[in-house]
C-alpha cells in the first residue's frame, strides 16, 4: 500500500526531471517570440520606409505606390488614400479619344485621384501630356486582358478601339479586349469593392430593325460578320457586367455610346466626321459614301464625358442610350439614333454642344496635330 509523505517521511527518490519536451517548448515559444520581434521590427522598418518614401514623393507619384507594392504594403497605402479621403478612379483605355477628355474632367476635381491604364494600340501618351508627373495622376503601360491589381473606388472601363479600321484589323484581339478585358475589370470591381462603368456602344442594336432605338430594344446582330468581334463582343460584356452584378453584387453602371467626335479623334480613323475634316485641310476632295443622302448625328466629347461621369454618379445601372439624337433622317431604318428619355429622366443630361460649335475646335485640333496653319 503506498504511504502518503509526512514529516518523518523522507522520500529518496529525487524529484523527476523536467521533460526534455518542456525545455523544447520553452525554447520554441522563445524563437516564436523572438520571430514576431523580428518580423515587427521588419514590419516597422518596411512602414518607416514607405513613409520616408512619401515623404520625398507625393503620394500618388509612381515611386510611392511601386514601393508600396514592392514592401508588400499596398493595403496601409490604400488606407492613407481613404483617409486623406481621394477618390480612386481607374480609366481604362484613359490614353484615347473619350478616355483622354474623361481624365481631364476628372482631374479637375481636387477630390480626385486618377489612374490610366492603356496599351496605346489605338491611343497615345500625347493625350495625357498635361497630367504627367501631376501627383493625383498615374499611368501605366498595361493591356486588360492581363488581371491587374490595383485599389480604386471607381472603375471607368474605356479601353477597346472604336474605329472599325482599328477593331477590324485584329478581330481576335478585339473580342479578347471585350471579353477578357471586361472579365479582368470586373473581377478587380468584386476584389476591391469598386463601382464599374462600361462604355458599350449603339452598335449593340446591329442593323435596328427598329427605330429609333429605345434601351429595351435587343438588337439584330449579325454572330458572325467582321464588325461582329465588336457588336458581339460588346453585347457579352454587357452579359458579363450583368451577370457579376446579379450573381456577385458589383455595382455596375453601362453606357451605350453613339457616335461621339471632337479634338483628339484619330486623325485617318476612316469616320465621317475625321476624314470630312482631314480632307477639307489637306484640300483633298471629300469623300462621300453612296448613296449619299444619309445623315448622322454626333454628339460631342464634352457632353459625352458629361453623361458617362453623371452615369458612375447616379443610381441606374443602365444600360443607358447617350448620343445625340438631333439630326438623323428619319426614315432611313438603317441609321443607329438613340432615344435619350432614360439619360434625360434618369441622369438630367442631354447634350449640349452644336455641330457647327463643335467642328471648329475639332479643325483646330486636326490643323494643330497636321502642323497645316488655318487660312486667313
Ligand atoms: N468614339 C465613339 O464614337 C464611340 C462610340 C461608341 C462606343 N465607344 C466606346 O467608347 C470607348 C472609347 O472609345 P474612343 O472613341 O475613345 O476610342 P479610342 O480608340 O480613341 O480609345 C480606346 C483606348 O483603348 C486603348 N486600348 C485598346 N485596347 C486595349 C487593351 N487591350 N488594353 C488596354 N488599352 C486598350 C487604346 O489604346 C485607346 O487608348 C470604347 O470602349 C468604344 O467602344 C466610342
Amino acid at each position: 500500500m503506498a504511504k502518503e509523505a509526512g514529516a518523518n517521511n523522507v522520500s529518496v527518490k529525487p524529484p523527476p526531471e523536467p521533460s526534455p519536451l518542456r525545455k523544447a517548448k520553452f525554447f520554441k515559444l522563445l524563437l516564436d517570440f523572438h520571430g514576431c520581434l523580428l518580423l515587427w521590427n521588419l514590419g516597422r522598418l518596411k512602414i518607416a520606409l514607405y513613409f520616408l518614401m512619401r515623404l520625398i514623393h507625393s503620394s500618388t507619384s509612381v515611386l510611392p505606390i511601386a514601393f508600396a507594392r514592392f514592401l508588400d504594403v499596398q493595403d496601409m497605402h490604400t488606407n492613407y488614400m481613404l483617409m486623406t479621403g481621394k477618390d480612386e478612379n481607374l480609366v481604362t483605355g484613359g490614353a484615347g479619344f473619350i478616355g483622354s477628355h474623361l481624365v481631364d474632367k476628372l482631374m479637375e476635381n481636387d477630390e480626385n485621384e486618377v489612374i490610366v491604364v492603356d496599351n496605346y494600340f489605338t491611343g497615345s501618351k500625347d493625350n495625357l501630356k498635361q497630367w504627367i508627373g501631376h501627383p493625383r495622376f498615374e499611368l501605366m503601360r498595361r493591356d486588360v486582358t492581363q488581371p491587374l491589381l490595383v485599389e480604386v473606388d471607381q472603375i471607368y472601363h474605356l479601353a477597346c478601339p472604336a474605329s472599325p479600321i482599328f477593331y477590324k484589323y485584329n478581330p481576335v484581339k478585339t473580342l479578347k479586349t471585350n471579353v477578357i478585358g471586361t472579365l479582368n475589370m470586373l473581377g478587380l470591381a468584386k476584389r476591391v469593392g469598386a463601382r464599374i462603368l462600361l462604355t458599350s456602344t449603339s452598335e449593340v442594336y446591329g442593323d435596328p430593325l427598329v427605330h429609333p432605338q429605345e434601351e429595351s430594344y435587343w438588337g439584330n446582330v449579325n454572330p458572325i460578320g467582321v464588325r461582329s468581334c465588336y457588336d458581339e463582343g460588346k453585347r457579352v460584356a454587357e452579359t458579363l457586367m450583368f451577370d457579376y452584378h446579379r450573381q456577385h453584387g458589383v455595382e455596375i453602371r453601362i453606357a451605350r455610346i453613339f457616335n461621339t467626335y471632337g479634338p483628339r479623334m484619330n486623325i485617318d480613323d476612316g469616320r465621317v466626321v475625321s476624314n470630312f475634316i482631314a480632307q477639307a485641310i489637306r484640300d483633298e476632295p471629300l469623300t462621300v459614301q453612296l448613296p449619299g443622302t444619309q445623315t448622322r448625328s454626333f454628339c460631342y466629347v464634352s457632353d459625352m464625358v458629361d453623361g458617362l461621369i453623371r452615369l458612375m454618379e447616379g443610381d441606374d445601372t443602365g444600360p443607358i442610350n447617350i448620343g445625340n439624337p438631333v439630326e438623323n433622317t428619319p426614315d432611313d431604318p438603317r441609321q443607329r439614333k438613340p432615344v435619350i428619355t432614360k439619360a434625360e429622366e434618369s441622369l438630367g443630361w442631354e447634350p449640349k454642344v452644336k455641330l457647327r460649335e463643335g467642328i471648329p475646335l475639332m479643325e483646330a485640333d486636326f490643323r494643330q496635330r497636321l502642323g497645316i496653319p488655318g487660312k486667313n
